[in-house]
């Protein structure tokens, strides 16, 4: 029997598909393999991010998803053993706010019940402080914060519904004490709105344990209104930074690992910049979506996604489903980010805030 319950080796079942692949995983046509899964549990949101859920177009009147339309747990677990046999190490929870998922501490501790997965999340934060210890006692094992700003002004700006930075802090704070470590900080950097905090985040987070990871804006959707003039490249970051704190170049951890790293040099941390828009990184990019509702994306800046939700609805056996996103990952050729242009940012692509960061 496997985790799935069946009396089938996925893994055999799949060496036997493509012979010359290593044991147990699936590549693209660029050769990629499928080694993250990001699972979007819910695409709502408290907040309003103005680079994310714009307010004009996520109003009171904006549809979110029903509640049947939602992945069930018992859905998300078995879509995260399917990719796990077919060589999936890590699974990332995600939204709008994950938080905001009922009784999200269940869905992690059934997934943490798939021996050696790599369990994390990524929240605003907002509800963190209370959720913290549920949270690592469910078995999560790490966490991502995103906080845009230490300036309660520039924050609430940024998140356009009035949120407080001190309330995130708190959220940081508890998430450390239990253990959810070590917590990386997500600030996603839009010039003339919060460019102006990289270097207090930097001093700020510093010798904290904390690892801050600044984020190029990126034109995911249709409605953030992304101009390339917005971007503050990656390269200015470290710059700015390393001219008040010098800092020396991080060697990666893994193999397509999103953030470059980079270290102080007087030993009080380090922190990462993810270089989306100046430096693509699609060559190793090895992350497959779930939105909420279960359809399969291959890219973030994906039009159009493949409706798992059907195929489990529709009594797919485990065999099947192997079968069914084998074929997807097999195809995939995506690299939206390395073939950006004035043109592609106008393409009808789906939004992160249902798909997941
Ligand atoms: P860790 O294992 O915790 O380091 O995860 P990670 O490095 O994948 O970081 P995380 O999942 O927090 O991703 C950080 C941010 O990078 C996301 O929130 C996105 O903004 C951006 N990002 C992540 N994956 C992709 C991707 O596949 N394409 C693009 N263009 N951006 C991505
Ligand atoms: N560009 C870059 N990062 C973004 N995020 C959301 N929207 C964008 C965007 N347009 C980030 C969030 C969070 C993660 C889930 O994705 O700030 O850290
Ligand atoms: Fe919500 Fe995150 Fe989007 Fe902000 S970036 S609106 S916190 S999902
Ligand atoms: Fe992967 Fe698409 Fe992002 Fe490129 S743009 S790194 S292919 S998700």
């Amino acid at each position: 029997m496997n985790r799935l319950g069946k009396p089938v080796s996925y893994r055999a079942q799949i060496n036997t598909l493509h012979t010359n692949e290593p044991a147990g995983s699936i590549t693209d046509t660029l050769g990629r393999p499928c080694r993250d899964l990001r699972v979007s549990v819910t695409d709502r949101c408290n907040f309003r991010c103005v680079y994310c859920m714009p307010k004009e177009v996520f109003g009171r009147d904006y549809t979110f998803l029903d509640r049947a339309e939602l992945l069930t747990f018992e859905e998300i677990v078995r879509l995260a053993a399917t990719f796990q046999a077919l060589g999936g190490e890590k699974v990332r929870l995600t939204g709008g706010e994950p938080l905001l998922r009922r009784a999200l501490a269940r869905l992690i501790a059934m997934l943490a019940g798939l021996p050696g997965l790599d369990l994390t999340l990524t929240t605003n934060g907002s509800l963190l402080a209370e959720q913290a210890p549920a949270l690592k006692e469910a078995g999560l094992q790490r966490i991502t914060v995103s906080l845009d700003a230490l300036d309660n002004a520039v924050f609430q700006a940024m998140n356009d519904v009035g949120f407080r930075v001190e309330q995130v802090l708190e959220g940081i704070a508890a998430a450390a004490a239990a253990g959810l470590t070590p917590v990386k900080i997500n600030m996603v950097v839009k010039r003339g709105m919060n460019d102006t905090s990289i270097l207090p985040m930097a001093r700020y987070f510093r010798g904290s344990g904390h690892i801050l990871r600044f984020i190029e804006y990126m034109d995911v959707g249709t409605t953030n209104g992304w101009r390339l003039d917005d971007v503050v490249p990656a390269a200015e970051i470290v710059r700015r930074i390393h001219a008040e704190l010098p800092l020396e170049p991080v060697e990666a951890q893994y193999w397509g690992e999103v953030a470059q790293r980079w270290r102080y040099r007087d030993g009080e941390g380090e922190i990462g910049v993810i270089s989306s828009v100046t430096q693509a990184f699609c060559r190793d990019c090895t992350r497959a979506r779930l939105s909420a509702d279960g359809k399969l994306y291959t890219c973030l800046f994906a039009t159009e996604g493949h409706d798992l939700r059907a195929l489990l609805r529709g009594g797919a056996s485990d065999e099947e489903l192997v079968t069914a996103i084998t074929q997807i990952w097999r195809v995939r050729a995506d690299r939206y980010s390395e073939i950006r242009t004035a043109e592609t940012v106008g393409l009808d692509k789906v939004e992160m805030s249902y798909i997941g960061g």
